[in-house]
């Protein structure tokens, strides 16, 4: 399945709520789940300084996210799309992970089954000491040759612009998943599989307009998960989870540890 923007904003969002009122029902699910996945966005490292990709911060040099990260664009530019993500590892670079990131790994802890989701590609959750979780758009921090496609860590910051394989000389690229490319086939049956046997999802700072991430609330809602939504602001999930829950990560994810 390819990654694909959609535009559509909420028109409803009827059940969104303050977070005090659903707290004790959200974490009454948390008691009793066997089975937990945290679905995250770029959202979930807000609060430690990074940019996200459709906030009011989105914009780089007046480009959008929509038209770096496409195969076009470094093909035609390859430098310009370096320079946009050597500007992303400069500030991921001096980042840490926040209280919502720690939050996570403390619910991996504690849960007979767990599994993270994040399209986050900042590295943040790995830091942190997440274990079980997929980087389904990839990864700022890891590079991918052109033409023999060997992937490779690299933390240079900042990166040449136009950097190139030490196995082959080709141009690297970053190892990301653009718009109009498709997701590993490995991370989509694992997504599949932890969305069909949750019993919780938690679904945090993401816009929820970039598929297939977009529809994977769907996919475990159907499937019988109570699905639970925290954002600073309504999306077009928020009319059809089970509790949307508005606020920052960092206050709200932590504050689900407590006991019921
Ligand atoms: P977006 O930038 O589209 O959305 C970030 C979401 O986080 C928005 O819904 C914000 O309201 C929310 N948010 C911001 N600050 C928050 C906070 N402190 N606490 C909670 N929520 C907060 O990011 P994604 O949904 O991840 O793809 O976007 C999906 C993909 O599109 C990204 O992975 C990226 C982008 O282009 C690639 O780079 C391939």
């Amino acid at each position: 399945m390819r990654l694909y923007g959609d535009a559509a904003r909420p028109e409803k969002t009827g059940q969104s709520m303050a977070p005090g009122s659903h707290f004790g029902l959200v974490r009454q699910h948390l008691a009793t789940a066997r089975n937990i996945t945290v679905l995250t966005g770029a959202g979930i490292s807000a609060d430690s300084g990074v940019p996200t990709f459709r906030g009011a911060d989105g914009l780089w040099r007046h480009h959008r996210a929509e038209d770096l990260a496409t195969p076009d664009a470094f093909e035609r530019d390859p430098r310009l799309v370096w320079e946009w993500y050597n500007w992303r590892r400069e500030l991921i670079a001096t980042k840490q992970p926040n209280a919502a990131h720690l939050a996570i790994v403390e619910l991996e802890r504690r849960a007979p089954a767990f599994w993270l989701v994040t399209q986050s590609v900042d590295g943040l959750h790995r830091d942190a000491g997440s274990r079980n979780l997929s980087e389904i758009h990839g990864n700022i921090w890891k590079v991918r040759c052109t033409a023999c496609n060997a992937v490779d860590e690299n933390r240079d910051v900042p990166i040449s612009t136009l950097p190139s394989c030490s196995q082959c000389g080709a141009l690297l690229r970053p190892h990301i998943v653009w718009f109009g490319e498709s997701l590993l086939a490995a991370d989509l049956e694992q997504c599949s599989t932890v969305l069909r046997r949750c019993d919780l999802l938690l679904v945090i700072g993401t816009s929820g307009v970039v598929y297939p991430a977009a529809g994977f609330a769907a996919v475990a809602k159907e499937a019988g998960a109570f699905v639970v939504e925290i954002n600073v602001d309504p999306t077009p999930q928020s009319s059809s989870v089970d509790v949307s829950l508005q606020g920052r990560a960092k206050d709200l994810v932590p504050l689900l540890l407590d006991p019921i």
